[in-house]
């Protein structure tokens, strides 16, 4: 595979670190015909990377999706390497997926820098992290774009891209013709934003589920059913809070308050589940207990959703779209196609609202800030759409 926009060619991608992101955008390039070399600080992640890419190969054989051949393919266009100067030497982009700790990826684009080409694009697939800080920190802003892909990235089909304030127009085109190209859509988060679009709802709606929780009353149960049969989800979202790991979501909860007080109101439980290491899924316990690390569903129905009305979850959610709209990061045609690709929602999100009504819905968010604070005042936009 070869695209090209504008003077940009790209062929030879390199992808930094082969943990759960990693590996799996590997195997999306690879599988759209890229050459591609994946790179992590030492051999044996590299093995156990390959091993995973391999497994998900021969399954996606198994059931017909791809042939053998096109498998062997596909695993032989991945070249793992540990050095870094042999991993980026041919890569004209290379995808950095290190931990989301803003001091290691400070050092890494420092090493990077030093030995990719100048004309390299880097993109980070950081859900967190301000863009234009990192991206200040390498020699080539204008060539430096946020890349945020879903796990796992074999099979979720949005792909965030967010220009830093210095990402030039024509590493931004190059990008979403990227995501298209290994078969999967973007949608551009216009300003380098806390949270992106996603995180900026969804995280947060984790957080008011716990006060939800808390003022009505209301089980897990209940709320997640009403989550899912009212709103739309394709789960509860505290099955997806678990499905996600409190890690992913306490680390998320700290970069974005930490830029933001106005995106998110911090409840303790989450907090409290990443102290215990009630991760979700993946520990066997997080809101819900799970028998194996296998994904289990929790018995919801429509009518247990009757027993909760869930106007504080959609309030929140609501409050932070119109946020990301007033602030000219996005508008709903896009926050619309980011919900559905990125949370899976069946419904659109402000079609629930106009079902609700937008006037019930700031007045329960002038209610909530009488009597828990400013952080739910309404976003004037909101106002002006009743
Ligand atoms: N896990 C998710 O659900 C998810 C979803 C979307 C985005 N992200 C983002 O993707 C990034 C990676 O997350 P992850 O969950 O894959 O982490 P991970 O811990 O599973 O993997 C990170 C990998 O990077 C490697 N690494 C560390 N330093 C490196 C270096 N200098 N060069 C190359 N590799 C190095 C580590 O050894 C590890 O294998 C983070 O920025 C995270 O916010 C994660």
């Amino acid at each position: 595979m070869v695209f090209q926009t504008g003077c940009v060619t790209v062929k030879n991608i390199t992808v930094l670190g082969s943990g759960v992101m990693g590996h799996g955008i590997a195997q999306v390039s690879a599988t759209a015909g890229y050459n591609v070399v994946l790179r992590d600080i030492k051999q044996e992640f590299l093995d156990k990377a390959m091993e995973k890419i391999k497994w998900s190969l021969d399954k996606m054989v198994t059931k017909e999706k791809i042939s053998k051949e096109e498998g062997d393919a596909i695993y032989s266009r991945i070249t793992p390497i540990v050095d870094l100067s042999e991993a980026v030497k041919d890569a004209e982009m290379i995808i950095e997926v290190v931990p989301e700790i803003m001091d290691l990826k400070k050092q890494v684009y420092a090493e990077l820098d030093k030995v990719a080409k100048p004309e390299v694009v880097f993109a980070s697939n950081t859900s967190t992290l301000p863009i234009t800080e990192i991206a200040n920190t390498t020699s080539r802003p204008e060539k430096f774009i946020g890349i945020h892909f879903f796990n796992p990235p074999q099979l979720m089909k949005l792909v965030e891209i967010i220009p830093g304030e210095k990402t030039s127009q024509e590493i931004t085109d190059m990008t979403q013709e990227f995501v298209k190209s290994v078969n999967k859509q973007a949608v551009l988060c216009r300003k380098d934003v806390p949270g992106f679009i996603i995180n900026r709802l969804f995280i947060p709606m984790v957080h008011e589920a716990c006060y939800l929780k808390d003022r009505t009353n209301a089980t897990l149960e209940e709320i997640d059913s009403a989550v899912k049969f009212k709103l739309g989800f394709p789960m509860g979202i505290f099955e997806l809070a678990d499905f996600t790991g409190m890690d992913v979501i306490h680390k998320a909860t700290v970069e974005m308050h930490l830029r933001d007080k106005k995106v998110i109101n911090p409840h303790s439980t989450v907090e409290k589940m990443f102290d215990e290491k009630k991760l979700g899924q993946k520990s066997g316990e997080g809101y819900y207990k799970y028998s194996d690390d296998k994904y289990e569903r929790v018995e919801l129905s429509e009518d247990l959703a009757q027993k909760c009305n869930p106007i504080q979850l959609v309030a929140n959610i609501l409050n932070n779209a119109a946020w990301l709209i007033s602030n000219g990061a996005s508008d709903i045609e896009e926050i619309e196609k980011a919900c559905k690709l990125g949370l899976g929602l069946r419904k659109p999100l402000f079609e629930t609202a106009k079902e609700i009504g937008i006037k019930n819905i700031v007045e329960e968010l002038n209610k909530l800030a009488k009597e828990h604070g400013e952080f739910y005042k309404p976003d004037p936009l909101l106002e002006s759409m009743i």
